[in-house]
């Protein structure tokens, strides 16, 4: 009761009428300091729920993971608002990667759609379907750049452009935070994992990275700065060490970079287990020097590794670590719960009705799922019209746990529209379905059913082929160093080729894998990296032309394993590859030394990919014409206009994504050849054309000059707009002093 007395006359008025800082200060003034080490505890809720209610009773957890049932959630909380010393609501949190209950596509499919405002309509959807069971912190999203598709986890992320990654960054970030936090439909966003760890060398997960400062802020950090200056509220760290440092414990890039340079005010969460991660890097010795590293450099809450809550008494008593260090961590946590309201409701927002696959979500993740489909050859077989009879084959035709794709913990695969199941509701009693998966799944080595596969395909008009690979196959742990199709899959496809029918192949898999033959023998060729919920309904309408494909590559489609890293914003180097190059044929017998040139190639395999960065097709085509600028000359503190007309030339209506790119040859440091600097999804009718304009601050042409400042440089730039990476119309401007 005296508890309850001194709360309403010390510190109601001060929350009604104090401001946030007042407030917390408030807070912060009556806890102890077991209560303040505990807000910087996250723990997984997994386990022995008694247990996990006793820590939260003696107020030794900040923060609760992996709890998705809201009435557990309610009760957690009451006992940490009524019974712990200090009664400060804890934050619930999850993976909440690609969707929640309604899974939408990977985020590197999402990345395909190039469409920002669906890509946050999709996250807001999220967010209400999260909230709703009790999540309002998600670990998402993830922005690392990857060039590497053999590191499992480019999955997860945007893929290999900087530009492209930033904004979709922060469409998510709008997307799950809301117009405010404190709406209990919103829930704070994470900004993940800064940074550097998709530079894993040889795309092995957590392997160590070396990028320069220069590339760090040229390629690595602008995406997470996207996401702070659209308000992201948390940041986690990364496992990686960059340059000997793990990020974790790294103060130059989570105190001076992050909070010094772009006055990031949130919340800095380890990794799982990142922070005791300093000993096995071999950067402490044992749990309390990787404390007092990691909350030293601004690491403000440790995930399931105990090593803050188990020494930074000792650490502060020992004056190693100054309370006041702890002290601001503890504000940060503070302060995020009170912008989420927690202090005001605490409790799970009470629906009025689910929004838990409802159907503007499902909607909603068909539509992204459609528009994240690329579509990368088609020689006139799709759409399918006037067919009677399509063959169905493949281990993803009716794959409704690995359409899901990676980090879909609470994906329900019951709830999955796989294709077979979305083609026969589709084509009713026009189109005969037959339907023989062939392969039980993607690693499925049995060729015991392409006898009767073979004979199937002959009495078939055309054969739907979906192969891929397993979700267990990408997200975190789950490097591959061979990205051709496992199992007999590909064999399965050189047995359909031989059928003598056309031969559309549908990929649905985490990553860019190497696929040249499959793309050789197919007539027509689907990515839809892991779909999502919908992802057979979406797909099906693109085969039977309901829908038009629009998708781009946001990643490099390399032709080996041995080309990586393959990205299209490379730099010049001294010695420019002519695109010829890479035929053994092409090379004489007893040859001599320089015979074949001297240029960044190699003998046995040509110096381009397979597909480029920001190709796609689609049922129409499309001409750009007109490219104007409105000014030859500018300054960095200007903005270049520059419009282009594009023209739908086909019978179909279709969406093309219009692709503005900026390079230039000579500068104080080597540059990228070129660079994605703004993209635009134009959907047009047959025969109409439309002016794009594009607004380019020149700014965001700064880069980190050979003085290490970010800066915009004069000189000479190019322009180059078209709907891929590798050409387009094509201008020149200069920026001056
Ligand atoms: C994992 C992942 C991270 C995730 C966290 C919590 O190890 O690296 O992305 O958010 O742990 O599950």
């Amino acid at each position: 009761m005296k508890r309850l007395v001194t709360f309403i006359l010390l510190f109601v008025p001060l929350f009604v009428f104090g401001g946030e800082d007042e407030r917390i200060e408030a807070i912060l003034s009556r806890m102890s300091f077991e209560d303040k080490v505990g807000q910087l505890n996250q723990l997984d809720g997994r386990g022995d729920i008694e247990k996990l209610k006793k820590e939260i009773r003696a107020g030794r957890l900040g923060s609760v993971m992996n709890i998705v049932d809201p009435a557990v959630l309610d009760e957690l909380q009451r006992i940490a608002v009524e019974e712990s010393p200090a009664g400060i609501p804890l934050l619930f949190a999850r993976d909440v990667v690609h969707g929640f209950k309604t899974v939408l596509p990977i985020p590197l499919g999402q990345a395909a759609s190039f469409d920002e405002e669906l890509v946050e309509r999709a996250a807001r959807n999220t967010a209400a379907e999260a909230t709703e069971c009790g999540i309002r912190w998600a670990f998402a999203p993830m922005m690392d750049i990857a060039r590497d598709p053999r590191w499992g986890r480019i999955a997860e992320g945007f893929g290999e452009d900087t530009y492209l990654a930033g904004r979709l960054a922060a469409a998510v970030v709008r997307g799950y935070q809301g117009e405010s936090l404190s709406d209990p439909m919103s829930m704070a966003a994470c900004a993940k994992h800064f940074v550097g760890y998709g530079a894993a060398e040889g795309g092995r997960d957590y392997n160590t990275t070396y990028i320069p400062e220069r590339q760090l802020r040229d390629t690595y950090f602008p995406p997470f700065r996207a996401a702070v200056e659209a308000g992201c509220a948390s940041v986690m760290s990364s496992f990686n060490d960059n340059d000997g440092v793990p990020a974790t414990g790294n103060r130059w890039l989570l105190t001076d970079v992050l909070r010094g340079e772009w006055g990031f005010d949130g919340v800095v969460v380890s990794d799982w287990g990142s922070v005791a991660g300093l000993v096995p890097h071999g950067a402490a010795a044992d749990k309390r020097e990787a404390a007092k590293k990691c909350i030293t450099a601004g690491t403000d809450m440790d995930m399931s590794s105990r090593s803050y809550l188990l020494n930074l008494r000792s650490l502060v008593d020992s004056g190693e670590v100054p309370m006041e260090v702890v002290d601001e961590a503890v504000r940060r946590v503070l302060r995020l719960k009170m912008r989420l309201g927690l202090f005001d409701n605490p409790y799970t927002r009470k629906a009025a009705t689910s929004v838990l696959y409802s159907e503007p979500v499902l909607d909603d993740a068909c539509t992204l799922a459609q528009e994240a489909t690329v579509m990368l050859k088609n020689e006139g077989v799709l759409p399918l019209t006037g067919v009677r009879r399509i063959l169905v084959t493949g281990p993803m035709a009716d794959a409704p746990y690995d359409q899901l794709g990676t980090w879909t913990l609470d994906g329900d695969k019951t709830h999955t529209l796989t294709p077979i199941t979305a083609l026969r509701e589709l084509c009713g009693d026009d189109v005969e379905i037959l339907y023989e998966p062939a392969l039980t799944h993607c690693r499925d080595n049995s060729t015991a059913r392409f006898g009767r596969l073979r004979s199937l395909a002959r009495k078939a008009d055309v054969v739907l082929a979906f192969v891929g690979e397993e979700q267990i196959m990408s997200g975190e742990a789950h490097s591959l160093a061979d990205l051709t199709l496992q199992g007999a899959q590909s064999e399965m496809l050189e047995v359909l080729a031989d059928c003598g029918r056309p031969l559309v192949t549908v990929f649905m898999a985490g990553r860019p894998l190497i696929i040249g033959r499959e793309a050789e023998i197919s007539d027509a060729l689907l990515y839809a990296w892991h779909p999502g919920t919908m992802g057979g309904k979406a797909i099906a309408e693109i085969v039977i032309g309901r829908a038009n494909p629009s998708g781009k590559l946001p990643v490099t489609f390399p032709r080996c394993v041995g080309q990586i890293p393959m990205y299209y914003n490379h730099k010049h180097t001294s010695h420019i590859a002519r695109g010829t190059e890479g035929n053994l044929d092409d090379i004489p017998r007893e040859a001599v030394q320089s015979v074949m040139g001297h240029t960044s190639s190699y003998l046995d395999v040509p110096p381009t990919p397979l597909f480029p960065f920001g190709f796609g097709l689609s049922y129409t085509t499309f001409v750009l014409s007109g490219l104007e600028l409105s000014d030859t000359e500018v300054t960095a503190d200007g903005v270049l206009k520059v419009r282009v007309t594009v023209e739908n030339s086909g019978k179909v209506a279709g969406t093309e994504v219009v692709q503005l790119y900026v390079g230039r040859k000579s500068a104080s440091v080597t540059r990228p050849m070129k660079e994605l600097k703004g993209f635009r999804r134009v959907t047009l009718a047959p025969a109409e054309k439309r002016t794009v304009e594009f607004e380019l601050p020149v700014s965001e042409l700064a880069f980190c000059g050979a003085d290490m400042r970010v800066a915009v440089e004069p000189g000479a730039y190019t322009i180059m707009v078209g709907t891929d990476s590798r050409d387009g119309l094509k201008s020149r401007f200069s920026i001056v002093k």
